[in-house]
Order: C-alpha cells, then structure tokens, then sequence
C-alpha cells in the first residue's frame, strides 16, 4: 500500500459492479452507499450488453460505466481479463456480480480472491443456473429467496455471505416471485458486503 493511502476503515471501500440486465441491485448498492448504509462507494460499473438497463441507470446515477461486449471477445478469459483491467484501472477493491449473466473464470477469480461477491435469486444449493425462479416454480417449492455468496469456480458456490426467505404463493407468477425475491436482494447486497469487507478487515 502506497504511504500516502489512509488507513482501511478510513476511507470508503471502493466497489466495482459488473450487470447484464435490469441493473435494479446494482442501484440499491449505490442507494445503500449513499445513505451511509455502506462505507463504501460504488466507483466501476462494467456490463456486457450495451444499452442495458444497468447502463441507463450509472448514467443517471453518475457512475463510470464501461461496455465490454462478450461478443467481441475470443474466450470467457479474454473477457475476465478486459473486466480486471478496468476494475483494476479504477482502484476497485472487493467486486459485486449484480445479474452477471456470464460464467467467470479462474482469472477474475483470482484477482479478487473471497472479494467477488455474487447475487443469485434461489436458497442456494438449490436452483443453481439460469432460470432459477422458473426453476423454483416448477418444483412446487413454498419458500424460495436469494443468496449473496462469495463466488468460486463452479456457477453459483462458493462461500454463502447471507440469505433471505420469501413464501411461495400459490397463484405466483415468475413475475411476481422475482419482484418478492428482488426486494429482498436489495436488502441483503449490502449487508453481503460489510460481511465480505469484514472478513477481509477493509473496514
Ligand atoms: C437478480 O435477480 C439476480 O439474482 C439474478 O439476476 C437478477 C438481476 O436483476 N442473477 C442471476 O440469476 C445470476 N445467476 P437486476 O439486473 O435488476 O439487478
């Protein structure tokens, strides 16, 4: 660490997020910073789907946002190591999978070893994968909910940060479980991250 960094716990952590979609979680992290929830601030946005929803939102929230496009990427390595150079380039620190649709690989693993955190919307082991609400449906499950974990290499495993418990209604829709699900990944995304920075001892 340079001799002019102040000490950790004095300074915001600084977060780099990577989304596909919607972007909904990674705006309640940013929430969550900004009312002091979180010390820490949201200072990297990386998604792989221009134009998303993700995107619209840093625009309007005022976050650095850069597109990596898989499609313009030769391996899942390639990419992994566009988003570390970028991340790396904005002093990031611990990294927030926010609806990352794409497999990681050892590399980006690696470079945030238990600082990548992922978001997945089932009580994991159960329903790993895409799909995991129509999956949880399908099952006929009456309690589903999400899980912030520490990611390794397997999809979805890896170290589980914190979970939350929704019911299963009977007349549920994939739409109206996700939107019971996403609440609660609102709610637990930053606490996932003052446990991971705990752990670490970066507050
Ligand atoms: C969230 O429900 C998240 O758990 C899920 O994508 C959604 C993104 O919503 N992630 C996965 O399924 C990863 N396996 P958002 O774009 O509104 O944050």
């Amino acid at each position: 660490m340079p001799p002019d960094r102040p000490p950790a716990g004095a300074r915001p952590l600084r977060l780099g997020v990577m989304a596909s979609g919607e972007g909904s979680n990674f705006e309640a992290l940013v929430a969550a910073c900004q009312r002091g929830q979180l010390a820490a601030t949201v200072c990297q946005l990386v998604v792989n789907n221009p134009c998303c929803g993700a995107e619209q939102r840093a625009l309007r929230l005022g976050v650095p946002c850069t597109v990596h496009d898989h499609r313009s990427y030769s391996s899942r390595e390639a990419l992994d190591q566009a988003l570390i150079a970028s991340f790396q380039a904005a002093d990031v620190e611990l990294v927030v999978m926010a609806g990352w649709m794409r497999i990681v690989t050892q590399a980006l693993i690696d470079a945030y070893s238990e600082r990548l955190i992922n978001i997945h919307p089932s009580l994991l082991p159960s329903f790993r994968g895409a799909k995991a609400i129509e999956q949880a449906l399908a099952a006929g499950v009456q309690l589903s909910g999400c899980t912030a974990h520490l990611v390794s290499l397997e999809v979805d495993t890896g170290p589980i940060l914190v979970q939350a418990a929704v019911p299963v209604l009977e007349a549920d829709t994939v739409e109206s479980l996700a939107a019971r699900i996403h609440a609660q990944e609102h709610r637990i995304l930053p606490l996932a991250v003052r446990r991971a920075a705990e752990r670490l001892g970066l507050t």
